[in-house]
């Protein structure tokens, strides 16, 4: 069976490329999603790649994950650092969480250092940009051979 990854982001990411572009760069959540999609079938696996500004859908999707998915890759956006419903919901899926920051939030504002999401993430990649999610993706694929 072809092994299932779910990528949620958070409110504001939909506006990626024309959002401060000084701190989250050029390339639009569609490109990455495209770049995802690429990696995921050259390692054989499905990706549902999902966007939401409204905390409710992203918790809703982290339940839906709980069914079939091997692996949650997570951008929180700012729901990181106020979200314990979305913490909560994570702590209710049994397999690999990896939470990614195109930004590098331990080196912006106080109030971006805390995550609550990343209490439950096996991994934590910061400050990559896009990049991100493919070393996300790469961490998946290898959990998923061995
Ligand atoms: C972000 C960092 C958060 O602090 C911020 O609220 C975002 C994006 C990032 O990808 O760098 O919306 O998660």
């Amino acid at each position: 069976m072809t092994a299932k990854v779910y990528i949620l982001n958070g409110p504001n990411l939909n506006l990626l490329g024309k959002r401060q572009p000084e701190i989250y760069g050029s390339e639009t959540l569609s490109d990455i999603e495209k770049k995802c999609t690429i990696f995921a079938k050259s390692n054989n696996f499905e990706i549902l790649f999902r966007q939401s500004n409204a905390e409710h859908e992203l918790i809703d999707w982290i339940q839906e994950a709980r069914f079939d998915a091997k692996a949650i890759i997570i951008n929180p956006a700012a729901y990181s650092h106020t979200s314990i419903a979305i913490l909560d919901a994570l702590n209710a899926f049994e397999g690999t969480v990896i939470e990614v920051h195109l930004s590098d939030i331990y080196k912006r504002e106080k109030f971006r250092h805390h995550s609550y999401t990343s209490l439950r993430a096996d991994n934590v990649l910061a400050g990559h940009g896009p990049a991100g999610y493919l070393m996300a993706l790469q961490i998946v694929a290898s959990l998923i051979k061995t």
